[in-house]
């Protein structure tokens, strides 16, 4: 069996149009266009390419980009400071600061300062709590953009066994409770997992985010599998690759994300659409401040 390629490029494009589309609308009722403030401290490469494609997804659709470029000298206090501005500016919906930060910034303290109704990337444990109580609202991007990956396929979730290899608080946790609302059997794997291996040959859907490369290896999907790839690592000769042996693994899997191409796009349509979500949540007063 060869696997079908699942094309998280052209399906991010599908929600970024139809989030545009709800945008127009609004703007033809005389209504505003969201905001989306995004800070990047620091000159990282890779954070820098992340927050580019971020911008100008906002461009792509109608969204309001506020762009807050600082260096990585800035202070915990300065960076609080500028959170408790835009918190308070009624013309802010979401608020996004871009990680890895710089190892002086405490990386919890930001998030929970981050207003809940305006924090888009869906991080805030109040959202994250949401989700567990099967109420979610502002649902982290990237384990969101997974579902609708998988929804793509046409594929019934209901009662599949599907095994998370990877337990992040932005990632691996909330792609779990993702999984557990669609209806799946869910098996969280981590580092004290005793065999990788057994979980995954009996996975009916498999989404690996544990950012090792190639941890995942072809020979142990499940024939006709479907298989989401989220880790993007960068290998010794500047390659890109994921956590799966993709090769291998797509001629087992019955559906396959590559990477790149697969999640990436998706994380960055879900998070237009949050911060629509995110403007229309608070206009509704249907979340808390
Ligand atoms: N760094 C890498 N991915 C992300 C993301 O989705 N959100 C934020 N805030 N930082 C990131």
């Amino acid at each position: 069996m060869t696997a079908q390629i699942i094309n998280g490029k052209a399906i991010a494009e599908t929600t970024l149009t139809e989030t545009k589309s709800l945008i127009d609308k609004r703007l033809a009722k005389g209504l505003r266009a969201p905001t989306l403030a995004v800070i990047l401290l620091g000159a990282d490469p890779a954070s820098a390419i992340y927050v580019r494609n971020k911008r100008l997804a906002c461009e792509k659709t109608g969204i309001r980009s506020l762009a807050y470029d600082l260096p990585a000298s800035t202070s915990e206090a300065e960076l609080l400071a500028l959170i408790d501005k835009l918190n308070h500016d009624d013309e802010v919906d979401g608020i996004l600061v871009q990680s890895p930060f710089p190892a002086h910034i405490e990386e919890k303290k930001i998030i929970e300062t981050i207003s809940a109704s305006k924090d888009v990337d869906g991080f805030h444990a109040y959202n994250i709590g949401r989700l567990a109580v099967r109420q979610p609202t502002l649902r982290s991007c990237t384990p969101y953009g997974v579902i609708k990956l998988l929804q793509s396929t046409g594929i019934k979730l209901l009662g599949l066994d599907a095994v998370v290899v990877g337990v992040s608080n932005h990632v691996g946790r909330p792609m779990a409770l993702e999984l557990l609302l669609a209806g799946c059997t869910v098996t969280s794997c981590h580092r004290h997992t005793k065999s990788l291996q057994s979980h995954i040959e009996r996975a009916d859907i498999v989404v690996a985010a544990a950012g090792k490369p190639h941890l995942v290896k072809g020979e142990w999907i499940k024939p006709g599998a479907v298989v989401i790839d989220i880790g993007i690592n960068r290998l010794a000769d500047g390659s890109l690759c994921g956590d799966v042996e993709f090769a291998t693994a797509k001629e087992r899997a019955g559906w396959i994300t590559p990477v790149p191409g697969g999640v990436g796009p998706m994380t960055v349509a879900t998070l237009m659409q949050n911060t629509l979500t995110a403007l229309e949540l608070r206009e509704s007063s249907l979340i808390p401040a």
